[in-house]
């Protein structure tokens, strides 16, 4: 498919091939491998980190901080994470949840092979509640999946549950974030799902003042958005401010 440039003055949705779940567990898989590659280069992990390691500080003498990933994919996230704690001194619980059996068993591998105190289990962001025994929700690539209603549906629900954050980090829709995000997939991975994933979701995403009042209508008053690399939101929200 060429690099043509899409409208993108309004979002549009239209189903990710990795969300059929009759998708082949090895197609499955590899595109889970890239979208990893695609975590690295953006540096997730080390933004997400940033948010919560003054958390992390402030639980020194309490039971160990707990972070779930939402839409958790293939755990590269959550374990990142727990990585990055305990190199930092921190002991810290993740977990994650996802609606796909294949993405919860390849996340529950990986924690496995890293050693890393985790927990990964099945969950319909849309229909079912989130646990509430979580001190930050954060979730990734994930919010421009929904229409607006579902979006605002998914950051109520996060606020509702998490003890004390809920971060989003998603992709912005522009035209640089589309070029990059269909060179950068083709440079970091032969998957064909997120070849064609990839420059869907940018054409999904949103821009960060859509965010910004979704978070307002799903009761996430005081919200901060900030950007990184490579055209990437983070939203930030915390109970007491
Ligand atoms: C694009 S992947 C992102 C995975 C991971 N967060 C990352 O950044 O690599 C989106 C994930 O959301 C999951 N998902 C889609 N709809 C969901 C829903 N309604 N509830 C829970 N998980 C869902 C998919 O199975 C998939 O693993």
């Amino acid at each position: 498919m060429p690099l043509l440039l899409p409208d993108l003055s309004e979002r549009d949705r239209q189903p990710e091939l990795m969300d059929d779940p009759a998708l082949d567990e090895g197609l499955h898989r590899q595109a889970l491998t890239g979208l990893e590659r695609v975590n690295r280069i953006s540096g997730v992990v080390g933004v997400l980190w940033g948010a919560v390691r003054p958390l992390c500080e402030q639980h020194r003498d309490r039971p160990p901080l707990r972070v779930l990933d939402v839409g958790s994919g293939g755990g590269d996230i959550s374990v990142g994470l727990w990585q990055r704690a305990k190199k930092a001194g921190h002991a810290i619980q993740v977990g994650g949840c996802d609606i796909s059996p294949k993405a919860i068993r390849m996340a529950s591998e990986r924690a496995e092979r890293a050693g890393a105190d985790a927990r990964y289990f099945s969950v319909d962001v849309l229909n079912d509640d989130l646990p509430s025994d979580w001190d930050v929700m954060y979730c990734s690539l994930f919010l421009h999946h929904f229409d607006e209603e579902q979006g605002v549906r998914l950051l109520s629900n996060m606020g509702r549950a998490a003890r004390e954050m809920v971060l989003v980090d998603d992709l912005v829709r522009s035209r640089l974030g589309y070029v990059l995000c269909w060179c950068g997939v083709r440079l970091l991975t032969r998957s064909p799902i997120v070849h064609v994933d990839g420059p869907l979701s940018v054409r999904a995403g949103f821009d960060p003042q859509e965010v910004l009042a979704m978070a307002e209508e799903a009761g996430l008053g005081g919200a901060r958005i900030s950007r990184h690399w490579p055209q990437r939101l983070l939203l930030t929200w915390s109970r007491s401010p």
